[in-house]
């Protein structure tokens, strides 16, 4: 596996695979790797000549008082992950290589970013969009894969790539979680033990909504209260950020249960804040 760690020579690198006709994927990240990572280089190790690998905890994505310096990193562990994971170019950027100190052109999709975590992270997908684009011109990649535990972050990039005519296949994968359905996180670590035992509750109360709709429940209210309480009682440290039925593409708000709705949640549990989402409906 190759470091790179210099923007210009990413470039050049996939630019000679695209000119030998070498099919690349590309797995943007901000690393501390665990197995929902691994399982997205997985997949592109299965479908694609040429595996890329980013690592780069992203500035512009982080609000003011978020964790950008406490963000986890273990460069090392990261390093041997991929490498065991058949990565063929691992992009760590020097520090100050991504943005010039006068940056200042923005990527963004305001309608998809306002509601959910745009509601208490304003300034986060026009970050994550930017250096996601910045990337797909790095890297020149043919398919980039996202996991759909960060589903509004995905919708956001499909919504940019098709709305710029970026020419890469942009793939959702699973949700990939520990055993007692807590989704993996690089942020789990924040967890302390009593928050960790409560935090698997986050899912189970999806689950519970996602039964009562199967069974017939059309209103997303009593989901939603189906939910709480449910939270009340197993999820006594947690604080509801949002709890939320949408459409799965445009993020509108749904009130009755028609085709596939999309639950997303966010809780502040301690010091972290989780993510979840459950599908439901047909
Ligand atoms: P990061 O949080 O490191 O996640 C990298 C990729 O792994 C994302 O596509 C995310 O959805 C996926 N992922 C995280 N947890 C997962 C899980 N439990 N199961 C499956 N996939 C999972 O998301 C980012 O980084 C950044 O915003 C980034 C896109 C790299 C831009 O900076």
């Amino acid at each position: 596996m190759q470091i790179i760690t210099d923007p210009s020579q990413l470039q050049q690198t996939c630019l000679q695979w695209r000119a030998q006709g070498q099919r690349i994927a590309l797995v943007p990240t901000m690393g501390f790797f665990h197995a929902g990572h691994e399982s997205l280089m997985e997949h592109a190790r299965t479908v694609a000549d040429k595996v890329v690998v980013t690592l780069f905890v992203n500035p512009t994505q982080f609000g003011p008082g978020e964790d950008l310096e406490a963000y986890p990193r273990d460069h090392d562990r990261d390093t041997a992950v991929a490498s065991a994971r058949g990565v063929d170019v691992l992009f760590m950027p020097a520090p100050g290589t991504m943005y010039e100190a006068d940056h200042a052109t923005w990527v963004e999709v305001p309608e998809l970013a306002r509601g959910l975590c745009g509601l208490t992270r304003p300034t986060h997908f026009r970050g994550v969009c930017t250096v996601v684009l910045k990337l797909f011109m790095l890297t020149l990649p043919h398919m980039a894969f996202f996991g759909q535990k960060d589903w509004q972050q995905l919708a956001i990039i499909r919504r940019m790539t098709r709305d710029l005519n970026v020419p890469v296949h942009v793939e959702g994968r699973p949700i990939v979680r520990e055993q007692d359905g807590l989704a993996l996180s690089s942020r789990n670590v924040y967890l302390l033990p009593d928050e960790r035992r409560q935090a698997p509750a986050i899912r189970a109360g999806l689950c519970l909504a996602a039964d009562m709709a199967a069974r017939g429940e059309k209103d997303t209210a009593t989901l939603a209260e189906a939910i709480r309480t449910y939270w009340r009682e197993h999820l006594p440290a947690g604080t509801e950020d949002y709890l939320a039925f949408v459409h799965p593409e445009s993020l509108a708000p749904v009130t009755r249960m028609d085709g596939q709705v999309l639950c997303a949640v966010a809780v502040r549990l301690g010091k972290a804040r989780l993510i979840d989402n459950i599908l439901m409906g047909s």
